[in-house]
């Protein structure tokens, strides 16, 4: 994983067909994906339930780039090396999934991946700055999490902070809620790099329809680069 900030499209499986996670994945890759993002939740942290490692496992030979595993549960650390084992690239979890954060973190990096945080809409930078040398990506959740299909926050200014927090480091900025290619430009102009979308990839199609898949990519990722004018 080379460092970049041009604009990544990520397409979260929670909007893809459950009963067909492996062709979902290479379809959406073929189609132009960057990442596939992995919504976990347990029915705690957040009002929702998905799945866990052995389903990352499963979807790990269908994906040939990075498989980005968003954790929305609580607590994190005792499930840390099986969702290392069962091929993350990046591991985010949640500041507000426990009190020891940095330990979260340090825990995810110990295991060779990359880690990440994220942050619900209610919940500000203080602290942030402390863990800037522990992390490879901060989320911004522009939805609360435990849902699909729910309607954009505007956090512009929080991600402008944040940007202007980050500064030179190697931190992407991913944006997970809501996005469309209607919000996609605001958020790209915020100084964001990664765009998670679930609804919003999969809508109208499925692995045998994959030109629609292509096409709603192709869409948020041109209404994004436009926004900031392709300059990464
Ligand atoms: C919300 C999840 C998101 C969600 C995004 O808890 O973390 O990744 O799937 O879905 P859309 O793009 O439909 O808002
Ligand atoms: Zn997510």
């Amino acid at each position: 994983m080379t460092f970049s900030r041009a604009i990544k499209i990520a397409p979260s499986i929670l909007a893809a067909d459950f009963a067909n996670f492996g062709a979902e994945c290479r379809t959406v890759e073929a189609q132009g994906a960057d990442w596939i993002h992995v919504d976990v939740m347990d029915g705690h942290f957040v009002p929702n339930i998905t799945f866990g490692p052995a389903t990352c496992a499963a979807i790990r030979p269908h994906v040939r780039g990075v498989m980005d595993v968003h954790l929305m549960i609580a607590p994190v650390d005792p499930y840390i090396a099986a969702f290392a084992d069962a091929g993350a690239d990046i591991i985010t979890a949640h500041i507000e999934a426990g009190p020891h954060i940095h330990r979260t973190l340090q825990a995810i990096r110990a295991t060779g991946k990359k880690a990440g945080l994220a942050l619900n809409p209610g919940t500000g930078l203080d602290g942030v700055e402390h863990l800037l040398d522990l992390v490879d990506l901060i989320c911004v959740m522009t939805v609360n999490p435990g849902f699909g299909g729910q309607s954009f926050i505007d956090l512009s200014s929080k991600v402008r902070a944040l940007r202007a927090l980050i500064g030179d480091r190697p931190i992407h900025i991913e944006i997970d809620g809501g996005i469309t290619p209607q919000t996609a430009p605001i958020m790209a102009r915020a100084g964001a790099d990664v765009l998670v979308a679930g609804s919003a990839v999969f809508k109208g199609g499925s692995a045998d329809t994959p030109d629609v898949y292509g096409q709603n990519i192709r869409t948020i990722r041109h209404a994004a680069e436009t926004a900031i004018g392709h300059l990464v």
